[in-house]
């Protein structure tokens, strides 16, 4: 499947634009990126030796651009979750210049899907100096960032044509989950039963990701209310505020419709002020812990004439009927996997909607595939 990856990199294999292929490459990339990893023998994930003791490791720095940024605030929630690892974050154009108080021998922890992206490089550079051990999640294995990581973590997307990064995105955080499931087993703050129950989950994402890349209908529906207006709020609590910044950045990229993600709490701190009957709230709101909190963020908003879209599960369904215009109910699945499961079709949005505005979806304005330069 690899060689059918990288070969059918050349053509648009019937799909419109580079990008809609590369979406529907997302279970094909999840399912490679963990074969890479999980020993078919054994259902162990096999990571290669690292450069420090995952046991005594004391912090974590995680920096990366863009939407591998995003991935890296995924992995952090995911570290400090799981793994409990405290985990610095920023963003590489940030950390390039912080020269940050650090304590040697901690892991320096870059994503990126070129290897070539100069914020990024140079913050590896920047960390290498400041004692930290490198580890980069890759899917450029022959990169100016493999060449100077201490390990290099790569990924099965295959070659990644469209501008806009999509099933990349999820390699990067199939890499992210392995390496947390690993080193929470190594540090002995979980289970081998709770991290067996994240595995199965993993190796079962490819057929629900399948399963929303079915829901082309629905997505083109919302797509149709937000094509109409100027800018969009996204809105997640906990490990999906990330994933909602991903989706702010993906609208934004391709159909060059303004929109912001913020972590839902924060509305009230001012946020909510940019709410009336033209601002659509899309909310990623899968059940749990943190839904009833989000849920009356999303009532303050209604009640503010706000137009309510959520993506959330059969169970969120029930409880977000009254209040939302349009309600996609995704597959449940286990808590670990919603940050994949929930970039999706937030992805596909964007997608739909840049072709309703009619944009050059796999070239956008502006942009550049790996911005090599500062
Ligand atoms: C993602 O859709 C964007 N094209 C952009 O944010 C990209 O993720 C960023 O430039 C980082 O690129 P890299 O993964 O190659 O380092």
């Amino acid at each position: 499947q690899t060689t059918a990856l990288m070969a059918g990199a050349i053509g648009k294999d019937g799909y419109r634009h580079y990008m809609e292929k590369e979406l529907h490459e997302h279970p094909v990339v999840i399912g490679q990126t963990l074969r890479r990893f999980v020993n078919p023998v054994t259902h162990k994930i096999e990571l290669p030796d690292m450069p420090f003791d995952l046991k005594t490791l004391k912090r974590g720095i995680i920096t990366a651009c863009g939407s591998a940024f995003y991935a890296g605030v995924i992995g952090r929630y995911w570290l400090e979750e799981v793994a409990r690892l405290p985990i610095d974050l920023d963003v590489a154009s940030e950390m390039r210049y912080r020269n940050p108080p650090f304590d040697k021998g901690g892991m320096g922890l870059l994503v990126s899907q070129s290897g070539e992206t100069a914020d990024t490089l140079a913050a590896l550079r920047a960390l290498k100096q400041a004692g930290q051990n490198i580890i980069s999640v890759l899917n450029n294995e022959h990169s100016s960032m493999a060449r100077e990581s201490d390990l290099v973590l790569g990924m099965d997307a295959g070659v990644e044509i469209a501008v806009a990064s999509t099933k990349a995105f999820t390699a990067q955080l199939t890499v992210l989950a392995c390496l947390t499931l690993v080193m929470g087993q190594e540090r002995g703050t979980i289970t081998s039963e709770y991290a067996d129950e994240c595995l199965t989950a993993l190796l079962d994402l490819p057929s629900r990701v399948a399963e929303i890349l079915q829901m082309q209908e629905q997505i083109q529906k919302m797509a149709h209310i937000i094509s109409q207006v100027q800018s969009v709020i996204y809105l997640g609590r906990g490990i999906m505020f990330p994933v909602a910044m991903e989706g702010a950045l993906k609208l934004k990229e391709i159909s060059y419709i303004h929109a912001d993600a913020y972590a839902a709490g924060e509305m009230k701190h001012g946020p909510i002020a940019l709410i009336d009957n033209t601002v659509p709230v899309i909310s990623l709101l899968p059940s749990g812990s943190l839904f009833e909190k989000t849920l009356s963020n999303l009532q303050e908003a209604k009640a503010r004439g706000g137009r309510i879209l959520v993506f959330t599960d059969a169970k969120g369904a029930e409880r977000v009927k009254g209040i939302a215009e349009q309600i996609v109910i995704l597959p449940t699945v286990h808590s670990f996997v919603t940050p994949p499961l929930y970039t999706v079709p937030v992805q596909m949005l964007a997608y739909e909607a840049a072709l309703l505005k009619g944009t050059d979806v796999d070239q956008p304005r502006n942009l550049a595939k790996s911005v090599t330069v500062e």
